[in-house]
């Protein structure tokens, strides 16, 4: 029997490179070997107040761009949250195994309380623990996903373990976190010493999936570069190991190969050849994800199938925590 995979997006935004580099390329990479979940976290994108109908369109958007990227809804479960009732169900379980100053360190609600300080709703506070809803109750091995989203994964470890302990027996599988050993945090173009996120506040800090060609050239050619001229990277030059990274990533050329290439070469050459090479990219990811987007019925298909598969699984799962815990008949 295969092992499995659980891991997630919040529909919240457009995605951006740093989804793809730290997420989602990791997932393509294990989609063959392990019976994997990949799900559109709408419940989670709640936290922060949405526009509806922006909303239920960004998690088609996701889908689709999950299906261009190369999501195969054969071989694995597509699905959205909200589609599969057991995580908000699983998550008041696990609320009374979690202790406030456990969510109260998580650096991620810190972040975005400060970021929406007129909003310091319940949810974004509860948001770690619907996190570790949604990966315990598909019981998976790996959870690949960003740097910045370990800390999550460790509570989910947290919760899995008391309640192990609690009920005298495995309930669930202690999953672990994995991330990319280069891009697990793709920073900022416009600041390399912060992550590169949605809410960066400047469109100068991120590329996204959707960026014309046009807009692609254009942030690179602005992207923040260190104080020398050499295309090299290293602790002393955290833009330019950024650059490289990315670059890298996406080209599947190691950084010791670029670092040769434009050995003796400025910056402005580096980054006509970075451009170039990340449209290059860009473009039949964006033909596909545009071809997805037009066939909504065929979307519609997928993702009920998903809803349909996770469902099955989900289900049984509380149904097995209620019986342990005295809950249901
Ligand atoms: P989200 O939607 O913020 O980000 C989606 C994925 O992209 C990764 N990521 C990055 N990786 C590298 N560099 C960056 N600058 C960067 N920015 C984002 C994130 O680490 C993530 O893997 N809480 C999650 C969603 C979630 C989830 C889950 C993930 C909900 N339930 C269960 C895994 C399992 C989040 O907000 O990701």
């Amino acid at each position: 029997m295969k092992q499995r995979l659980f891991s997630g997006i919040q529909p919240s935004g457009e995605l951006h490179i740093g989804n793809y580099i730290g997420a989602i390329k990791q997932w393509l990479g294990f989609q063959e070997s392990y019976e994997s979940f990949f799900c559109i976290v709408d419940l989670h994108a709640i936290t922060v107040r949405q526009d509806p109908a922006k909303l239920r369109e960004q998690t088609r958007k996701l889908a689709s761009w999950y299906l261009a990227c190369g999501i195969d809804p054969e071989k694995s479960t597509m699905f959205v949250q909200s589609d599969v009732p057991a995580h908000a169900q699983m998550t008041w379980v696990f609320n009374t195994f979690t202790q406030m100053g456990e969510l109260q360190r998580m650096t991620q609600y810190k972040d975005k309380s400060k970021q929406h300080a007129e909003n310091i709703n319940v949810g974004l506070f509860d948001y770690p623990v619907l996190m570790a809803a949604d990966i315990l109750l598909y019981d998976p091995e790996i959870v690949p996903v960003g740097e910045d989203q370990k800390q999550h994964i460790e509570l989910a470890r947290d919760i899995a373990t008391r309640m192990n302990n609690a009920y005298g027996r495995e309930l669930f599988v202690l999953p672990k976190y994995v991330g990319q050993k280069e891009g697990a945090r793709v920073m900022g173009l416009d600041n390399p010493e912060k992550k590169m996120s949605k809410s960066a506040g400047s469109e100068w800090n991120y590329i996204l999936l959707s960026d014309t060609a046009d807009v692609v050239a254009k942030k690179i050619k602005r992207a923040v570069t260190d104080t020398d001229t050499v295309v090299r990277a290293g602790d002393d030059k955290p833009a330019l190991t950024n650059l490289l990274t990315i670059y890298s990533m996406l080209t599947g050329t190691s950084i010791a190969d670029l670092e040769k290439q434009y050995a003796g070469k400025g910056y402005g050459d580096f980054k006509t050849g970075m451009a170039e090479a990340m449209i290059a990219w860009l473009a039949p990811l964006q033909e596909k994800y545009a071809i997805y987007m037009n066939d909504p019925a065929e979307l519609d298909r997928a993702l009920s199938r998903g809803a349909q598969k996770a469902n099955a699984v989900a289900q049984q799962k509380l149904h097995n925590v209620y019986q342990v815990v005295g809950l249901g008949r």
